[in-house]
């Protein structure tokens, strides 16, 4: 069978028509998270990822190996959580709110990427936000230094 130039030109058409519907279904960026396989905080904050649209994509790892993981990467010791992600190039370290991640990647700083340090309570992920202790997003520069990329006060 020859495929022609009018039948190529509909088959280019109805692909077309097809991403828009792709981007409907709110397909993220895709996310590869690191992560100990017993941590459940983990897993909550992975589920609002998957809610938000992102596609994630899971590695076990634990303790010191998951530790320098972090630190190869650029993280500082002081801004280390429980789980590590990776999206588009940047590292986001801890239950860091989509929104934030979103900001990330339509601002495209220089930078290693995001951290929230520690595991706040009523942060993504971890518990009721009505409940949220107040907590900070920061941005991680490449040269180790950080600063405040975002606030969210208590509930
Ligand atoms: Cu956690
Ligand atoms: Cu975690």
């Amino acid at each position: 069978m020859r495929l022609t130039r009018r039948g190529l030109l509909a088959a280019t058409a109805s692909l077309a028509a097809f991403v828009p519907l792709a981007g409907a279904a709110g397909r993220g960026p895709a996310i590869h998270v690191v992560k100990d396989p017993n941590c459940g905080c983990c897993t909550a904050w992975i589920d609002v990822l998957r809610r938000d649209g992102s596609s994630v994509t899971t590695e076990h790892s634990l303790g010191t190996l998951l530790m320098q993981y972090k630190l190869d990467n650029g993280i500082p010791q002081e801004m280390t959580s429980c789980h590590t992600g990776r999206i588009e190039g940047y590292m986001i370290e801890g239950h860091v709110p989509t929104a934030d991640i979103r900001r990330l990647l339509s601002e495209r700083p220089d930078a290693v990427g995001l951290a929230v340090p520690g595991m706040p309570y009523g942060s993504p992920g971890m518990g009721p936000e009505d409940a949220r202790e107040a907590y900070e997003v920061f941005l991680i520069r490449k040269d180790g230094s950080t600063e405040v990329f975002s606030s969210y006060e208590a509930a």
